[in-house]
C-alpha cells in the first residue's frame, strides 16, 4: 500500500502481453498503482509508449520471472517505484513452445515449466512476506484451460499449468486467515498474439469449439481479475475460475 496517496499497489507480470495490457488498464482504472514487469527494454519502452498514448502512466520493473535472484531485484524495484509493498500479485507471465511429446526438446519443457510455474513461486516468495507483515494480498495466477483439460501438443504447458492450481490450492490453505487470497482463472482461448501463432487451420478448429463462438477478449479476462484483486472478494480463495466461453465445461 502507498499509505501517502492511500492506494494499493499491484505488480503485474509478462504486461506487455494481450492479456496483460488489459490487466494493467483495468487496474489502473480501478485506482491502484500499477507495476508493470517486463523482460526487454526495448520490446516494454514501445509498449509504454503506446500505454501513455492512451493515457496510461505505468511503472515499469524489469526481471526475469523464471530466475529467482532477477525476481528479488525486480520485486525491490517496484516497491521502491510503487512507494509500499505490493498489495496484489498478478502472476502472468507465460509462454508456449508446442510440439507433439514425440518431438518435444528437453529445452522446450524446461524453459515453459520455468517462465510459467516456477515464476509463481519466484514471484510470490518474494511478495508473500510483505503482505504478511500487512496482513492483506491479492495472489492471481494466470492458468489455462489447457491446464484443465490438456491440448494436443501441450504437455509443457499444460503440465505448467495445472501445477499453478496446485500451489493456488495449497497457498490459499496457508493464507486464508491472513487476509490473503490466493485464486486461479483459466482462460481459453483469447484473442493475442500467444493464439494467432497458433497455425490458422488449427485456430479454425479450435474456434469451431467453442460454444461461445468466437475468442474471448483479454477485457473480458481483465474484468474477472479486477474482481479478484478487489477488496470485495475476501472470500474467494483457493478457486479456479473457467472463463473458456463454454470450451471446456466440468
Ligand atoms: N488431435 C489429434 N491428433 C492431432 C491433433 C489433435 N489436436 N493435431 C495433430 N494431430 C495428429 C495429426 O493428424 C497427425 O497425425 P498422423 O501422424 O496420423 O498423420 C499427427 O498428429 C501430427 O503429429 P506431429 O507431431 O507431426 O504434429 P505437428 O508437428 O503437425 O503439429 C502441433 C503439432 C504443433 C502441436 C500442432 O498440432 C498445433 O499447433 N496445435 C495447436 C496447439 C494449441 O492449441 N496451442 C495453444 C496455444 S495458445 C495457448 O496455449 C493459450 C491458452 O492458454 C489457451
Amino acid at each position: 500500500m502507498n499509505t501517502e496517496k492511500n492506494k494499493r499497489i499491484a505488480l503485474i507480470t509478462g504486461a506487455s502481453g494481450g492479456i496483460g495490457t488489459s490487466i494493467c488498464k483495468k487496474l489502473t482504472d480501478d485506482g491502484f498503482i500499477v507495476v508493470a514487469n517486463y523482460r526487454n527494454r526495448e520490446k516494454a519502452e514501445e509498449w509504454n509508449d503506446t500505454m501513455k498514448a492512451d493515457g496510461y502512466d505505468l511503472m515499469l520493473a524489469k526481471g526475469d520471472v523464471a530466475d529467482f535472484e532477477s525476481v528479488e531485484k525486480l520485486v525491490a524495484e517496484a516497491q521502491e517505484k510503487a512507494g509500499g509493498t505490493i498489495d496484489v500479485l498478478v502472476n502472468n507471465a507465460g509462454i508456449t513452445k508446442d510440439g507433439s511429446f514425440r518431438k518435444m526438446t528437453f529445452e522446450q519443457w524446461d524453459s515453459v515449466l520455468r517462465t510459467d510455474l516456477y515464476s509463481v513461486f519466484n514471484c510470490t516468495r518474494h511478495v508473500i512476506n510483505g503482505m504478511l507483515e500487512s496482513g492483506y494480498g491479492r495472489i492471481i495466477n494466470v492458468s489455462s484451460v489447457n491446464g484443465q483439460r490438456g491440448q494436443f501438443g501441450q504437455t509443457n504447458y499444460s503440465a505448467a499449468k495445472a501445477g499453478i492450481h496446485g500451489f493456488t490450492k495449497s497457498l490459499a490453505m496457508e493464507t486464508a486467515n491472513k487476509g490473503i487470497t490466493v485464486n486461479t482463472i483459466s482462460p481459453g482461448y483469447i484473442a493475442t498474439e500467444m493464439v494467432m501463432a497458433v497455425p490458422e487451420n488449427i485456430r479454425q478448429q479450435i474456434i469451431a469449439g467453442i460454444p461461445v463462438g468466437r475468442l474471448g477478449e483479454p477485457e473480458e479476462i481483465a474484468a474477472l481479475v479486477a474482481y479478484l484483486a478487489s477488496d470485495a472478494a475476501g472470500f474467494v480463495t483457493g478457486a479456479n475460475f473457467a472463463i473458456n466461453g463454454g470450451q471446456h465445461v466440468y
